[in-house]
């Protein structure tokens, strides 16, 4: 089977939380150990100039705080590719691109754009008032990092959903006109966990100011947990674990039984403060080891930036000749290439197309087949019991393409490169054959 390919990013903007945390960097490490997981995982700093324009050393240092903490969780930058955004050109080149195929209006849509033309608003200036281009244009940088790499899995919180969304319809609006070249990813959410609540009860988020760091001493952590709200329940009195902050970040880093148990204490009428004590254990427990890498981490930048290095050659292993691919396919192509290109493709394409042949085997039942140029299988039927059954099959896959891949899967072998089947369909397509 062919690895799913699972992509995330975090903007280079601040430090890293435990919302961050429980939210995206401890699930996509996780996933990156799986395996037939290929994952890529990049620090997004194109995007943060959104946000910090006029502050580069916080860019720079939070860059560098962000890569540690990837790093010290336990990501492995020799078996996943873990890259930097600004290392590759060719995102902002695919921003372009994408943003020609991209309508206004779908950006006009955004909820982060949106947000800001409400408050204008609601203050009475200009409904653009202080939003940049760069905000404007956020999804399709987005949509960039997420397609240079044709990313299946794309783990995010919620609030990003919109944004994934987005990247599939530009995905498949330059499909449309420009042939496949992408494919449509999908957000992938942690149902349990999504959104982690911070030390005032509302979700932890760098705008709300609420946010407890990953990696601060023992004791700015103890002090931090310390400081979350709770009602004025007195020790002895019965506790709700519905709406509690502290309860759902207890769940966030415990098991189920411990998380059971911690339930039975606030119907018990645990003290506050107590709880609070062992919610700090607890969190202290997880954290504690990748502190101490985190620390190391951070006083050696260079052996960072080497990592990097190794990410963003990867990296472009990938995206310099798929850009490649994206520039002739939209016209940017060499003046001396044939001009005559799409017919002369397709004729090259018609020598090397692709086969369907149908067949009988030993056992008595029909079959058909579809293989490249060179005789290798890429699709396998299942045997039909009559010949004009294989070959009705066969014809409608003819037809219809990938897209009677799933409907037709009972009659398939599951094929083992989804993608070459597709491409393989479409080149027939397209050849008319
Ligand atoms: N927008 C994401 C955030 O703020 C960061 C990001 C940028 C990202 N590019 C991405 C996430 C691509 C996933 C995929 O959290």
């Amino acid at each position: 089977m062919k690895p799913v390919r699972v992509l995330t990013g975090i903007t280079t903007s601040g430090t890293p939380h435990l919302g961050n945390y429980v939210g995206a960097i401890r699930p996509t490490v996780r996933a990156s150990r799986l395996a037939g997981v290929e994952s890529f995982y990049f620090l997004a700093d194109y995007h943060a100039l959104i946000k910090t324009g006029g502050d580069p050393a916080r860019v720079q240092r939070s860059t560098l705080e962000i890569a540690a903490t990837w790093l010290a969780c336990g990501l492995d930058p020799e078996k996943v590719t873990f890259y930097r955004q600004s290392d590759i050109p060719e995102i902002p080149e695919l921003t372009w691109m994408l943003t020609c195929v991209t309508g206004k209006g779908l950006l006009n849509r955004a909820h982060a754009y949106k947000a800001a033309v409400d408050k204008n608003n609601e203050a009475g200036t200009e409904p653009d008032d202080g939003v940049s281009a760069g905000l404007f244009m956020y999804p399709v940088l987005m949509a960039a990092d997420i397609l240079m790499f044709n990313a299946h899995q794309v783990p995010v919180g919620r609030d990003q959903i919109q944004h994934i969304e987005m990247a599939r319809d530009m995905a498949s609006s330059f499909n449309h006109l420009y042939g496949e070249h992408f494919t449509l990813p999908e957000a992938a959410i942690e149902e349990h966990v999504a959104t982690l609540p911070g030390l005032d009860g509302r979700k932890m988020s760098k705008s709300y100011d609420n946010t407890i760091p990953l990696f601060v001493p023992r004791e700015q952590l103890k002090k931090l947990i310390m400081g979350i709200v709770t009602d004025s329940r007195a020790p002895g009195e019965p506790k709700s674990t519905e709406g509690s902050a502290l309860f759902q970040l207890y769940q966030a880093f415990a098991s189920a039984e411990e998380t059971a148990a911690m339930a039975q204490a606030f119907a018990d009428g645990i003290a506050w403060g107590e709880a609070k004590q062992r919610l700090f254990e607890r969190l202290d427990q997880e954290i504690a080891p990748m502190r101490a890498v985190y620390d190391e981490l951070i006083q050696d930048p260079a052996r960072i930036e080497k990592a990097l290095k190794m990410g963003a050659a990867k990296a472009r292993a990938i995206a310099t000749p798929f850009t490649q691919r994206l520039r002739h396919a939209v016209g940017l192509r060499a003046l001396d290439a044939r001009h005559d290109a799409p017919g002369a493709d397709a004729k090259a394409a018609k020598v090397a197309l692709p086969v369907f042949k149908q067949y009988r085997e030993k056992d008595g039942q029909f079959y058909f087949k579809l293989t490249d140029a060179k005789g290798a299988v890429l699709l396998q039927s299942r045997g039909f019991a009559a010949p004009r059954e294989a070959a009705q099959a066969m014809a409608r896959l003819q037809q219809e393409g990938s897209i009677a891949l799933d409907a037709m899967a009972q009659h398939l072998i599951a094929p083992e490169d989804v993608e070459r089947v597709t491409l393989a369909l479409t080149a027939l397509r397209q050849a008319g054959a």
